[in-house]
This record gives C-alpha cells, structure tokens and sequence, in this order.
C-alpha cells in the first residue's frame, strides 16, 4: 500500500518485518554490490541485522564491496563502552559478516574537536555522491537519525543535545537514565532524504501515533519523520501494532 510517496509493507510481528527488511536490503546489494549502506542502530534492525548474518554464512549476500556509513553516535562516548554505537554495529553485524573495514565509517564519539568530525564526515559523505541504501528507525518523538523534533533542522552533520524522552528512551540500554549521554552527532536530514532508497523499520504500539503523524499530517520540523513523505523511494516496513493508527485513520 501506498501512503503519498511512501510505501508501506505492514507484516505480522517483528519476526516477520525482519525477514521483509532482510529481502529488501538482500535484493539491494544484488542489484548494486558496491551500494553505499548507511546503517542504523537501535532495536528496530537488530532482527534484519541478525537474518542477513543468516544470509551471509548461506553464502547468498556479499557485503565485500558495499562501503558503510551509520547515522549518528553517542557524544562522547568511548568506541570500546558497549553503549557506542560503533561497538553495535561491530556487535550486531560488521563482526560477523566480510565487510572491507577500510571502507566502513562511523562519527567518532572521542573525537575532542566535534565540530572538525562533523566537517569531515559530511565531506566524506558528498565524496560518494548520495546514499544508496538509507537504513532508518523512528523514535517515538519522530526524530530520524538523531534529528531531534526543533525549530528547525540541520541538512548537514552535527551535534544535537538529546530529548528528554530520547535519553527516557535509550535509558534501557544504560543501567540508569544518568548514563545516558546528553549529547550526539548526528548526519543531517538532507543525505537521509536525498538517498536513492529508503528502509525505515518501526515496530510496536508505542511508534503507532508517530508514524501516523510521520505520514499522514503536514510536514514539520517538530516531526522530523514527516519529511520523508518528500523521499523519491521509501519503504516503510512495519508490524500490525505499529501500523494500528494509520490504519484506524484511512478512508
Ligand atoms: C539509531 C537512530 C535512531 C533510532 C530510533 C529508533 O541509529 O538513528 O533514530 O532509529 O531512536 O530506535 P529503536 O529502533 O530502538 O526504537
């Protein structure tokens, strides 16, 4: 189905949109190998992460060639703290896949010059052109990457102070809310709207209201997931409770 530009597969659970996700993605690197990824983490593609793996010792994708952007990353934070981002991706898939890690790029949560890490990433990310293959979770705020709800928004790379109920949020994976940082780095809207093509992942009743408001109100800064209604290829992939209040307000 189609909501504006965007479509939507919605799947029974979460099991089932990681399978969908994994297709996706698998059939994205047969077309191009040498795609350029960016890669998100939270829970949302924890299970396609885990299926491609799968798919990966089946000897039926190849991720040699790709090259390997992520969103966005705790500041500062430690490569080696398990709460990096960079240790997840490294936990959850890079480890146990044949990525090229000379062509595999993160923000650096240690850098001491923030504002030097942004530049360069951004000049990293123009080097090639656009994205390939845009991989995205939501946040129960609408924040895509860490694009947090706000007056305006940044087209490029930088630093955000985290929401309230972002911090709330990743709280479970700290052992308490005070662990979490306040700060991250984060690419800006314009390389997520501007990728060739978009996965977004958003499972469970809590992202149900937002994704509503994502796609099917006007756009706006406060709901910095509305603005993928302007992306020329995004596909929503979703379970039944995450889809509840879309569908609850179709005609
Ligand atoms: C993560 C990221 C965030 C998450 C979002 C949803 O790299 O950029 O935008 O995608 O916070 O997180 P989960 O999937 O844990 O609900």
């Amino acid at each position: 189905m189609e909501i504006g530009n965007i479509k939507i597969v919605v799947c029974k659970d979460y099991e089932a949109v990681s399978k969908k996700s994994a297709e996706i993605f698998a059939a994205q690197l047969k077309s191009n190998p040498k795609s350029v990824v960016c890669f998100a983490t939270g829970s949302s593609p924890v299970g396609m992460y885990k299926e491609m793996i799968a798919k990966y010792k089946a000897g039926e994708v190849d991720f040699s060639e790709i090259t390997a952007l992520n969103l966005d990353e705790y500041y500062p934070i430690k490569k080696s703290n398990e709460q990096s981002y960079d240790y997840f991706m490294r936990d959850n898939l890079f480890n146990h896949i044949n990525l090229d890690f000379s062509k595999q790029f993160i923000l650096n949560g240690e850098s001491a010059d923030y504002e030097k890490e942004c530049r360069d990433y951004d000049n990293l990310i123009h080097s090639y052109g656009e994205i390939d293959f845009q991989i995205l979770g939501i946040g129960i705020n609408g924040h895509i990457g860490f694009n947090e709800p706000c007056e305006s928004l940044s087209a490029e790379t930088h630093m955000v102070s985290l929401a309230q109920s972002t911090i709330d949020a990743n709280a479970r994976f700290f052992s308490s809310a005070d662990e979490v940082p306040k700060h991250a780095l984060t690419m800006g809207i314009g390389p997520i709207i501007k990728s060739k093509k978009a996965l977004l992942i958003a499972c469970g009743e809590n992202k149900a209201e937002t994704l509503y408001n994502a796609f099917m109100k006007n756009i706006t800064t406060n709901m910095p997931g509305s603005f993928l209604q302007l992306h020329r290829d995004v596909t929503a992939v979703i379970d039944e409770a995450a889809f509840s209040c879309i569908k609850k307000n179709m005609k």
